[in-house]
Protein backbone atom coordinates (compact mmCIF):
# COMPACT_ATOMS: atom_id res chain seq x y z
CA UNK A 1 0.00 0.00 0.00
CA UNK A 2 1.03 3.29 -0.79
CA UNK A 3 1.07 5.35 3.12
CA UNK A 4 2.27 8.89 3.59
CA UNK A 5 2.50 11.09 6.15
CA UNK A 6 0.96 14.79 5.96
CA UNK A 7 0.48 17.69 8.17
CA UNK A 8 -2.03 19.01 6.04
CA UNK A 9 -5.66 19.59 7.42
CA UNK A 10 -7.43 16.43 6.61
CA UNK A 11 -10.23 18.88 4.91
CA UNK A 12 -8.10 20.43 2.56
CA UNK A 13 -7.01 16.90 1.40
CA UNK A 14 -8.02 15.81 -1.91
CA UNK A 15 -9.03 12.18 -1.15
CA UNK A 16 -12.18 9.80 -1.78
CA UNK A 17 -13.08 8.88 2.12
CA UNK A 18 -11.84 10.97 5.17
CA UNK A 19 -11.74 8.50 7.98
CA UNK A 20 -12.44 10.40 11.20
CA UNK A 21 -13.49 9.46 14.98
CA UNK A 22 -16.15 10.07 17.31
CA UNK A 23 -15.36 9.19 21.11
CA UNK A 24 -18.65 8.28 22.79
CA UNK A 25 -18.85 11.45 24.80
CA UNK A 26 -16.88 14.15 25.59
CA UNK A 27 -14.58 16.85 23.08
CA UNK A 28 -14.39 15.39 19.33
CA UNK A 29 -10.74 15.29 18.28
CA UNK A 30 -9.78 18.51 16.21
CA UNK A 31 -9.74 16.88 12.55
CA UNK A 32 -13.42 15.49 13.45
CA UNK A 33 -14.29 19.33 14.61
CA UNK A 34 -13.00 20.29 11.26
CA UNK A 35 -14.78 18.18 9.29
CA UNK A 36 -18.07 18.47 10.69
CA UNK A 37 -17.40 22.60 10.23
CA UNK A 38 -16.64 21.69 6.66
CA UNK A 39 -20.10 19.95 6.52
CA UNK A 40 -21.95 22.62 8.46
CA UNK A 41 -22.74 20.45 11.43
CA UNK A 42 -23.94 17.51 10.23
CA UNK A 43 -21.41 15.02 11.89
CA UNK A 44 -23.27 16.86 14.75
CA UNK A 45 -26.45 16.36 13.56
CA UNK A 46 -26.12 12.65 12.96
CA UNK A 47 -24.85 11.94 16.54
CA UNK A 48 -27.46 13.82 18.32
CA UNK A 49 -29.74 11.70 15.92
CA UNK A 50 -28.04 8.44 17.13
CA UNK A 51 -26.70 7.60 13.95
CA UNK A 52 -23.56 8.56 15.40
CA UNK A 53 -23.01 6.48 18.64
CA UNK A 54 -19.11 6.72 19.40
CA UNK A 55 -19.39 3.12 20.41
CA UNK A 56 -15.49 1.63 20.13
CA UNK A 57 -15.67 0.08 16.80
CA UNK A 58 -18.74 1.32 15.40
CA UNK A 59 -18.38 2.69 12.12
CA UNK A 60 -20.57 5.10 9.90
CA UNK A 61 -20.00 5.83 6.38
CA UNK A 62 -21.57 9.33 5.08
CA UNK A 63 -21.52 10.67 1.64
CA UNK A 64 -20.70 14.20 1.09
CA UNK A 65 -21.04 16.66 -1.53
CA UNK A 66 -19.40 19.63 -2.53
CA UNK A 67 -16.19 18.57 -0.67
CA UNK A 68 -12.43 18.00 -1.76
CA UNK A 69 -13.53 14.69 -0.61
CA UNK A 70 -16.29 11.97 -1.55
CA UNK A 71 -17.31 10.09 1.76
CA UNK A 72 -16.38 10.24 5.68
CA UNK A 73 -16.19 7.19 7.34
CA UNK A 74 -17.00 8.25 11.28
CA UNK A 75 -15.28 5.28 13.52
CA UNK A 76 -16.97 4.75 16.92
CA UNK A 77 -13.65 5.43 19.26
CA UNK A 78 -15.06 4.85 22.66
CA UNK A 79 -14.68 6.61 25.77
CA UNK A 80 -11.26 9.01 26.62
CA UNK A 81 -10.96 6.88 29.55
CA UNK A 82 -10.63 3.82 28.05
CA UNK A 83 -8.37 4.28 24.98
CA UNK A 84 -5.76 1.74 26.04
CA UNK A 85 -3.28 0.65 22.49
CA UNK A 86 -5.71 -2.34 22.73
CA UNK A 87 -8.59 -0.29 22.05
CA UNK A 88 -6.83 2.15 19.87
CA UNK A 89 -6.04 -0.95 17.95
CA UNK A 90 -9.56 -1.92 17.60
CA UNK A 91 -11.15 1.35 16.11
CA UNK A 92 -8.14 0.97 13.57
CA UNK A 93 -9.12 -2.35 12.92
CA UNK A 94 -12.86 -1.69 12.35
CA UNK A 95 -11.58 1.55 9.96
CA UNK A 96 -9.45 -0.79 7.87
CA UNK A 97 -12.38 -3.41 7.62
CA UNK A 98 -14.56 -0.87 5.83
CA UNK A 99 -12.01 0.93 3.71
CA UNK A 100 -10.78 -2.61 2.86
CA UNK A 101 -13.53 -3.51 0.29
CA UNK A 102 -14.93 -0.52 -0.29
CA UNK A 103 -14.96 2.12 -3.45
CA UNK A 104 -13.05 4.69 -1.87
CA UNK A 105 -9.45 4.89 -4.05
CA UNK A 106 -7.65 7.36 -2.07
CA UNK A 107 -8.55 7.24 1.89
CA UNK A 108 -6.94 9.78 4.62
CA UNK A 109 -6.94 8.74 8.62
CA UNK A 110 -7.30 11.25 10.58
CA UNK A 111 -6.94 9.13 13.85
CA UNK A 112 -3.30 10.01 15.13
CA UNK A 113 -4.50 13.07 17.39
CA UNK A 114 -7.31 11.22 19.12
CA UNK A 115 -6.52 11.02 22.54
CA UNK A 116 -5.08 7.32 24.52
CA UNK A 117 -4.88 7.31 27.96
CA UNK A 118 -1.80 5.88 28.53
CA UNK A 119 1.56 6.80 29.24
CA UNK A 120 2.57 5.20 25.89
CA UNK A 121 0.02 6.76 24.37
CA UNK A 122 2.03 9.07 22.18
CA UNK A 123 0.96 10.83 18.81
CA UNK A 124 4.49 8.94 17.87
CA UNK A 125 2.85 5.34 19.16
CA UNK A 126 -0.21 6.13 17.69
CA UNK A 127 1.32 6.37 14.24
CA UNK A 128 3.00 3.01 14.44
CA UNK A 129 -0.18 1.14 15.70
CA UNK A 130 -1.68 2.99 12.57
CA UNK A 131 0.91 1.96 10.02
CA UNK A 132 1.00 -1.65 11.51
CA UNK A 133 -3.00 -2.13 11.11
CA UNK A 134 -2.79 -1.13 8.21
CA UNK A 135 -0.54 -3.16 6.34
CA UNK A 136 -1.49 -6.03 8.70
CA UNK A 137 -5.61 -5.73 7.70
CA UNK A 138 -5.09 -5.47 3.87
CA UNK A 139 -2.72 -8.81 3.91
CA UNK A 140 -4.15 -11.30 2.05
CA UNK A 141 -3.33 -14.76 0.69
CA UNK A 142 -4.79 -16.08 -2.26
CA UNK A 143 -1.62 -17.39 -4.71
CA UNK A 144 -2.95 -20.71 -4.71
CA UNK A 145 -6.98 -20.29 -5.84
CA UNK A 146 -7.01 -21.09 -9.57
CA UNK A 147 -9.29 -17.37 -10.20
CA UNK A 148 -7.31 -14.18 -9.68
CA UNK A 149 -9.17 -12.49 -6.61
CA UNK A 150 -10.56 -8.85 -8.09
CA UNK A 151 -8.15 -6.26 -7.61
CA UNK A 152 -9.07 -3.67 -4.54
CA UNK A 153 -9.94 -0.31 -5.27
CA UNK A 154 -8.06 1.29 -2.12
CA UNK A 155 -4.14 2.07 -3.51
CA UNK A 156 -3.51 5.11 -1.20
CA UNK A 157 -3.54 5.97 1.75
CA UNK A 158 -2.74 9.84 3.73
CA UNK A 159 -2.33 9.49 7.37
CA UNK A 160 -2.31 12.74 8.83
CA UNK A 161 -0.13 14.02 11.91
CA UNK A 162 0.34 17.23 14.02
CA UNK A 163 3.94 17.50 11.72
CA UNK A 164 5.78 15.25 8.94
CA UNK A 165 9.13 15.57 10.85
CA UNK A 166 11.60 12.26 11.54
CA UNK A 167 10.29 11.47 14.67
CA UNK A 168 6.88 11.15 13.79
CA UNK A 169 7.81 9.72 10.07
CA UNK A 170 10.12 6.87 11.41
CA UNK A 171 7.10 5.84 13.84
CA UNK A 172 4.72 5.44 10.59
CA UNK A 173 7.27 3.67 9.00
CA UNK A 174 8.23 1.77 12.01
CA UNK A 175 4.42 0.35 11.99
CA UNK A 176 4.39 -0.12 8.17
CA UNK A 177 7.36 -2.24 8.39
CA UNK A 178 5.95 -4.38 11.61
CA UNK A 179 2.93 -4.99 9.28
CA UNK A 180 4.41 -6.24 6.96
CA UNK A 181 6.74 -8.33 9.02
CA UNK A 182 3.47 -9.86 10.23
CA UNK A 183 2.38 -10.34 6.74
CA UNK A 184 5.75 -12.36 5.74
CA UNK A 185 5.32 -14.18 8.86
CA UNK A 186 1.62 -15.13 7.57
CA UNK A 187 2.94 -15.78 3.73
CA UNK A 188 5.22 -18.45 5.29
CA UNK A 189 2.56 -20.01 7.76
CA UNK A 190 -0.24 -20.05 5.21
CA UNK A 191 2.06 -21.91 2.29
CA UNK A 192 1.44 -25.43 2.24
CA UNK A 193 3.52 -27.79 3.84
CA UNK A 194 3.96 -29.34 0.52
CA UNK A 195 5.73 -26.14 -0.61
CA UNK A 196 7.11 -25.00 2.95
CA UNK A 197 9.48 -27.50 3.40
CA UNK A 198 13.07 -26.96 5.50
CA UNK A 199 14.80 -26.45 2.49
CA UNK A 200 12.36 -23.59 1.00
CA UNK A 201 12.59 -22.29 4.49
CA UNK A 202 16.58 -21.89 3.83
CA UNK A 203 15.55 -20.14 0.38
CA UNK A 204 13.48 -18.10 2.11
CA UNK A 205 16.40 -16.95 4.26
CA UNK A 206 18.38 -16.86 1.41
CA UNK A 207 16.20 -14.40 -0.44
CA UNK A 208 16.04 -11.81 2.15
CA UNK A 209 19.89 -11.96 2.45
CA UNK A 210 19.85 -11.13 -1.42
CA UNK A 211 17.11 -8.17 -0.93
CA UNK A 212 18.63 -7.00 2.13
CA UNK A 213 22.46 -6.26 2.17
CA UNK A 214 22.60 -5.56 6.32
CA UNK A 215 21.27 -9.17 6.69
CA UNK A 216 23.94 -12.55 6.51
CA UNK A 217 22.89 -15.59 6.26
CA UNK A 218 24.02 -19.45 6.68
CA UNK A 219 22.31 -22.70 6.21
CA UNK A 220 23.39 -25.99 7.93
CA UNK A 221 22.87 -29.07 6.07
CA UNK A 222 22.45 -32.70 8.18
CA UNK A 223 25.84 -33.58 7.94
CA UNK A 224 27.08 -30.20 9.26
CA UNK A 225 24.55 -31.02 11.70
CA UNK A 226 26.04 -34.27 12.80
CA UNK A 227 29.06 -33.27 12.72
CA UNK A 228 28.26 -31.00 15.32
CA UNK A 229 26.50 -33.99 17.46
CA UNK A 230 22.95 -32.34 16.41
CA UNK A 231 21.54 -35.48 16.78
CA UNK A 232 18.16 -34.47 18.54
CA UNK A 233 17.65 -32.55 15.91
CA UNK A 234 18.35 -35.02 13.54
CA UNK A 235 16.44 -37.45 15.08
CA UNK A 236 13.21 -35.09 14.14
CA UNK A 237 13.81 -35.63 10.65
CA UNK A 238 14.94 -38.52 10.17
CA UNK A 239 11.74 -40.38 9.28
CA UNK A 240 11.27 -37.72 6.90
CA UNK A 241 12.06 -37.31 2.86
CA UNK A 242 12.78 -33.80 3.25
CA UNK A 243 16.61 -33.03 5.15
CA UNK A 244 16.82 -30.78 8.16
CA UNK A 245 18.23 -27.67 8.16
CA UNK A 246 19.75 -24.99 10.31
CA UNK A 247 19.21 -21.51 9.20
CA UNK A 248 21.39 -18.75 10.51
CA UNK A 249 20.30 -14.80 9.63
CA UNK A 250 22.89 -12.48 11.28
CA UNK A 251 22.29 -8.66 11.41
CA UNK A 252 24.91 -6.56 12.91
CA UNK A 253 23.68 -2.94 13.59
CA UNK A 254 25.24 -1.98 16.86
CA UNK A 255 28.99 -1.78 17.78
CA UNK A 256 30.54 -5.09 17.16
CA UNK A 257 31.22 -5.29 21.03
CA UNK A 258 27.99 -5.21 21.42
CA UNK A 259 26.58 -9.25 22.44
CA UNK A 260 24.04 -9.90 20.32
CA UNK A 261 20.38 -10.47 21.18
CA UNK A 262 19.37 -14.19 19.77
CA UNK A 263 16.04 -15.09 18.64
CA UNK A 264 15.34 -18.92 18.34
CA UNK A 265 12.55 -20.51 15.84
CA UNK A 266 11.14 -23.85 15.92
CA UNK A 267 10.29 -24.91 12.40
CA UNK A 268 9.13 -28.03 12.30
CA UNK A 269 7.31 -27.44 8.92
CA UNK A 270 4.89 -30.30 9.33
CA UNK A 271 4.35 -32.17 12.88
CA UNK A 272 2.69 -35.64 12.02
CA UNK A 273 3.55 -36.77 15.10
CA UNK A 274 5.65 -39.03 13.75
CA UNK A 275 5.84 -42.41 15.12
CA UNK A 276 3.66 -41.80 18.31
CA UNK A 277 1.31 -40.19 14.70
CA UNK A 278 -1.51 -37.84 16.45
CA UNK A 279 -4.61 -37.93 15.19
CA UNK A 280 -6.16 -36.97 12.14
CA UNK A 281 -8.51 -34.22 12.50
CA UNK A 282 -7.69 -30.63 12.09
CA UNK A 283 -3.68 -31.68 11.21
CA UNK A 284 -3.60 -30.21 8.71
CA UNK A 285 -3.14 -27.25 11.22
CA UNK A 286 0.29 -28.42 11.67
CA UNK A 287 1.31 -26.52 8.76
CA UNK A 288 2.02 -23.95 11.41
CA UNK A 289 4.02 -26.01 13.62
CA UNK A 290 6.99 -23.27 11.88
CA UNK A 291 4.83 -20.79 13.24
CA UNK A 292 8.17 -19.67 15.43
CA UNK A 293 10.37 -19.85 12.48
CA UNK A 294 8.16 -17.66 10.76
CA UNK A 295 7.75 -15.18 13.41
CA UNK A 296 12.02 -14.84 13.66
CA UNK A 297 11.31 -14.01 9.65
CA UNK A 298 8.94 -12.00 10.01
CA UNK A 299 10.94 -9.96 13.45
CA UNK A 300 14.20 -9.86 10.85
CA UNK A 301 12.77 -8.24 8.28
CA UNK A 302 11.57 -5.85 10.46
CA UNK A 303 15.16 -4.92 11.11
CA UNK A 304 16.67 -5.49 8.01
CA UNK A 305 14.47 -2.52 6.97
CA UNK A 306 14.32 -0.18 9.53
CA UNK A 307 18.08 -0.46 10.65
CA UNK A 308 18.34 -0.31 14.41
CA UNK A 309 21.45 0.09 16.09
CA UNK A 310 21.27 -3.36 17.71
CA UNK A 311 22.95 -6.57 16.99
CA UNK A 312 20.65 -9.60 16.14
CA UNK A 313 21.34 -13.39 15.43
CA UNK A 314 18.12 -15.43 13.96
CA UNK A 315 17.90 -19.06 13.89
CA UNK A 316 16.10 -21.51 13.12
CA UNK A 317 15.71 -25.61 13.78
CA UNK A 318 13.56 -26.63 10.56
CA UNK A 319 12.75 -30.61 10.21
CA UNK A 320 9.61 -32.38 9.17
CA UNK A 321 8.21 -34.51 11.52
CA UNK A 322 7.34 -38.00 9.31
CA UNK A 323 6.99 -41.91 10.37
CA UNK A 324 8.66 -44.44 8.09
CA UNK A 325 11.24 -47.22 8.12
CA UNK A 326 14.06 -44.51 9.10
CA UNK A 327 11.76 -42.82 11.83
CA UNK A 328 12.81 -42.42 15.46
CA UNK A 329 11.03 -44.69 17.89
CA UNK A 330 9.31 -44.23 21.11
CA UNK A 331 12.57 -45.68 23.31
CA UNK A 332 15.48 -44.79 21.22
CA UNK A 333 17.94 -42.89 23.59
CA UNK A 334 19.90 -40.41 21.60
CA UNK A 335 22.51 -37.83 22.67
CA UNK A 336 21.98 -33.95 22.58
CA UNK A 337 24.52 -31.64 21.31
CA UNK A 338 24.98 -30.34 24.44
CA UNK A 339 26.02 -34.09 25.78
CA UNK A 340 22.90 -34.67 27.64
CA UNK A 341 21.33 -38.40 26.50
CA UNK A 342 17.35 -37.96 25.65
CA UNK A 343 15.38 -40.80 26.07
CA UNK A 344 12.17 -40.37 23.37
CA UNK A 345 9.37 -41.56 25.11
CA UNK A 346 6.93 -39.58 22.55
CA UNK A 347 8.15 -38.78 18.86
CA UNK A 348 5.11 -36.01 18.98
CA UNK A 349 7.29 -34.08 21.75
CA UNK A 350 9.43 -32.89 18.63
CA UNK A 351 10.04 -29.23 19.12
CA UNK A 352 11.91 -29.25 22.39
CA UNK A 353 13.93 -31.93 20.39
CA UNK A 354 14.96 -29.47 17.33
CA UNK A 355 15.43 -26.64 20.05
CA UNK A 356 17.52 -28.23 22.37
CA UNK A 357 20.24 -28.61 19.94
CA UNK A 358 19.73 -25.11 18.59
CA UNK A 359 19.91 -23.20 21.74
CA UNK A 360 23.23 -25.17 22.51
CA UNK A 361 24.52 -24.33 19.06
CA UNK A 362 23.58 -19.81 19.71
CA UNK A 363 26.41 -20.04 22.76
CA UNK A 364 29.09 -19.77 19.92
CA UNK A 365 26.89 -16.36 19.80
CA UNK A 366 27.68 -15.28 23.13
CA UNK A 367 24.41 -13.38 23.57
CA UNK A 368 23.37 -10.50 25.24
CA UNK A 369 19.96 -12.31 25.62
CA UNK A 370 18.25 -15.81 23.62
CA UNK A 371 14.71 -15.83 23.60
CA UNK A 372 13.16 -18.86 21.12
CA UNK A 373 9.38 -18.59 19.43
CA UNK A 374 7.52 -22.29 19.21
CA UNK A 375 4.23 -23.72 18.88
CA UNK A 376 5.32 -26.27 21.62
CA UNK A 377 2.37 -27.65 23.51
CA UNK A 378 -0.89 -28.11 22.85
CA UNK A 379 -1.89 -27.58 26.83
CA UNK A 380 -0.47 -24.30 26.50
CA UNK A 381 -3.59 -23.48 24.84
CA UNK A 382 -5.38 -24.99 27.41
CA UNK A 383 -3.78 -23.09 30.23
CA UNK A 384 -4.08 -19.67 27.82
CA UNK A 385 -6.41 -20.00 25.50
CA UNK A 386 -5.75 -17.59 21.70
CA UNK A 387 -4.72 -14.42 23.51
CA UNK A 388 -1.53 -14.94 25.73
CA UNK A 389 1.70 -16.41 24.66
CA UNK A 390 3.28 -18.56 27.61
CA UNK A 391 6.04 -17.05 28.91
CA UNK A 392 8.94 -18.83 30.99
CA UNK A 393 12.23 -17.63 31.79
CA UNK A 394 15.28 -17.93 33.87
CA UNK A 395 15.96 -14.18 34.56
CA UNK A 396 12.97 -12.08 36.18
CA UNK A 397 14.41 -8.61 34.10
CA UNK A 398 14.16 -10.16 31.00
CA UNK A 399 10.31 -11.62 31.70
CA UNK A 400 9.38 -7.91 33.03
CA UNK A 401 11.07 -6.73 29.28
CA UNK A 402 8.92 -8.90 27.19
CA UNK A 403 5.70 -8.39 29.08
CA UNK A 404 6.06 -5.03 29.01
CA UNK A 405 6.85 -5.00 25.09
CA UNK A 406 4.09 -7.47 24.75
CA UNK A 407 1.10 -4.44 26.61
CA UNK A 408 2.87 -1.95 24.54
CA UNK A 409 2.11 -4.20 21.20
CA UNK A 410 -0.90 -5.15 22.07
CA UNK A 411 0.91 -8.54 21.88
CA UNK A 412 0.32 -10.01 25.32
CA UNK A 413 2.29 -13.02 26.97
CA UNK A 414 1.60 -14.03 30.69
CA UNK A 415 4.58 -15.50 32.51
CA UNK A 416 4.27 -19.08 34.16
CA UNK A 417 6.62 -21.02 36.20
CA UNK A 418 9.60 -23.08 35.38
CA UNK A 419 10.47 -24.10 39.45
CA UNK A 420 12.76 -26.96 40.36
CA UNK A 421 9.78 -28.78 41.56
CA UNK A 422 8.50 -29.51 38.38
CA UNK A 423 11.98 -30.85 36.78
CA UNK A 424 11.36 -34.39 38.25
CA UNK A 425 8.84 -34.81 35.73
CA UNK A 426 11.36 -35.83 33.33
CA UNK A 427 13.73 -38.06 35.20
CA UNK A 428 13.79 -41.13 32.95
CA UNK A 429 14.75 -44.49 34.20
CA UNK A 430 17.48 -44.71 31.42
CA UNK A 431 19.03 -41.54 29.97
CA UNK A 432 19.76 -37.97 31.74
CA UNK A 433 16.54 -37.10 30.56
CA UNK A 434 12.96 -37.46 28.74
CA UNK A 435 11.46 -35.87 26.22
CA UNK A 436 8.21 -35.89 28.05
CA UNK A 437 6.80 -35.21 31.32
CA UNK A 438 3.18 -36.08 31.78
CA UNK A 439 0.23 -34.60 31.37
CA UNK A 440 0.38 -31.93 34.23
CA UNK A 441 1.40 -28.66 33.41
CA UNK A 442 2.56 -29.80 30.05
CA UNK A 443 3.81 -26.25 29.13
CA UNK A 444 6.13 -25.98 32.02
CA UNK A 445 7.87 -29.11 31.72
CA UNK A 446 8.06 -28.60 27.68
CA UNK A 447 9.86 -25.49 28.59
CA UNK A 448 11.89 -27.04 31.79
CA UNK A 449 13.05 -29.65 29.25
CA UNK A 450 14.38 -26.75 27.48
CA UNK A 451 16.09 -25.07 30.40
CA UNK A 452 18.54 -27.76 30.48
CA UNK A 453 20.10 -26.90 27.88
CA UNK A 454 19.70 -22.70 28.61
CA UNK A 455 21.97 -22.27 31.99
CA UNK A 456 24.47 -20.06 30.26
CA UNK A 457 23.02 -16.99 29.01
CA UNK A 458 19.91 -14.98 29.75
CA UNK A 459 16.81 -16.43 28.24
CA UNK A 460 13.19 -16.63 27.44
CA UNK A 461 11.21 -19.13 26.08
CA UNK A 462 7.81 -18.31 24.13
CA UNK A 463 5.03 -20.95 23.86
CA UNK A 464 3.00 -19.71 20.99
CA UNK A 465 0.89 -22.46 20.39
CA UNK A 466 -2.48 -20.82 21.27
CA UNK A 467 -1.65 -17.39 18.88
CA UNK A 468 0.61 -18.16 16.10
CA UNK A 469 -2.71 -18.66 14.08
CA UNK A 470 -6.65 -19.00 13.96
CA UNK A 471 -8.65 -21.44 13.76
CA UNK A 472 -12.07 -21.86 12.40
CA UNK A 473 -13.42 -20.33 9.34
CA UNK A 474 -10.80 -17.38 9.39
CA UNK A 475 -8.37 -19.92 9.28
CA UNK A 476 -4.56 -18.46 8.59
CA UNK A 477 -1.61 -17.24 10.42
CA UNK A 478 -2.20 -14.52 12.49
CA UNK A 479 1.45 -12.94 12.09
CA UNK A 480 2.03 -13.01 15.89
CA UNK A 481 4.16 -12.81 17.71
CA UNK A 482 5.96 -9.97 15.46
CA UNK A 483 4.97 -7.03 17.06
CA UNK A 484 6.14 -7.96 20.69
CA UNK A 485 9.44 -9.15 19.07
CA UNK A 486 9.58 -5.89 17.42
CA UNK A 487 9.11 -3.41 20.14
CA UNK A 488 11.58 -5.93 22.31
CA UNK A 489 14.37 -5.46 20.07
CA UNK A 490 14.01 -2.25 19.49
CA UNK A 491 13.83 -1.41 23.41
CA UNK A 492 16.84 -2.01 23.82
CA UNK A 493 18.36 0.79 20.70
CA UNK A 494 20.86 2.87 22.37
CA UNK A 495 21.06 0.87 25.89
N1 LIG B 1 3.20 -28.86 17.67
C1 LIG B 1 2.68 -29.55 18.78
C2 LIG B 1 1.98 -28.63 19.78
C3 LIG B 1 0.66 -28.06 19.33
C4 LIG B 1 -0.48 -28.82 19.39
C5 LIG B 1 0.59 -26.76 18.90
C6 LIG B 1 -1.68 -28.29 18.99
C7 LIG B 1 -0.61 -26.22 18.52
C8 LIG B 1 -1.75 -26.99 18.55
C9 LIG B 1 3.79 -30.27 19.53
O1 LIG B 1 4.81 -30.76 18.75
C10 LIG B 1 3.16 -31.44 20.20
O2 LIG B 1 2.73 -32.31 19.52
N2 LIG B 1 3.14 -31.43 21.53
C11 LIG B 1 2.56 -32.46 22.28
C12 LIG B 1 3.47 -32.77 23.44
C13 LIG B 1 3.13 -34.01 24.17
C14 LIG B 1 3.38 -35.22 23.29
C15 LIG B 1 3.96 -34.08 25.40
C16 LIG B 1 1.18 -31.99 22.75
O3 LIG B 1 1.02 -30.79 23.00
O4 LIG B 1 0.29 -32.82 22.81
MN1 LIG C 1 4.42 -32.70 18.02
ZN1 LIG D 1 5.13 -29.78 17.03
Amino acid sequence: MNVTLSSKSPVSIKADCLVVAAPDKGQWPESTRQVDEALGGLLGELHKAGDISGKLGATLLVPVRDQAWQRVLVVGAGADSDRTPANFRKLLVAALGQLKDGAAKHAVITLSDLATSNVEGTEANRLSMIGRVIEDQLYRFTGYKSEKAPERKLNKITVTASSTGKDLKSALELGLATGRGMNLTKDLGNTPPNVCHPSWLAEQAEKMAKDHDVIKTEILDEKQMKKLGMNTLLSVSAGSAQPARLIVMEYRGGKSKDRPHVLVGKGITFDTGGISLKPGEGMDEMKYDMGGAAAVFGAMQVVAETKPAINVVAVVAAAENMPDGQATRPGDIVTSMSGQTVEILNTDAEGRLVLCDALTYVKKFDPATVVDLATLTGACIIALGHHATGLFSNDDALAEQITAAGERACDRVWRLPIWDDYQSQLDSNFADMQNIGGRPAGSITAACFLSRFTKDYRWAHLDIAGTAWHSGKAKGSSGRPVPLLVDYLMSHVGQ
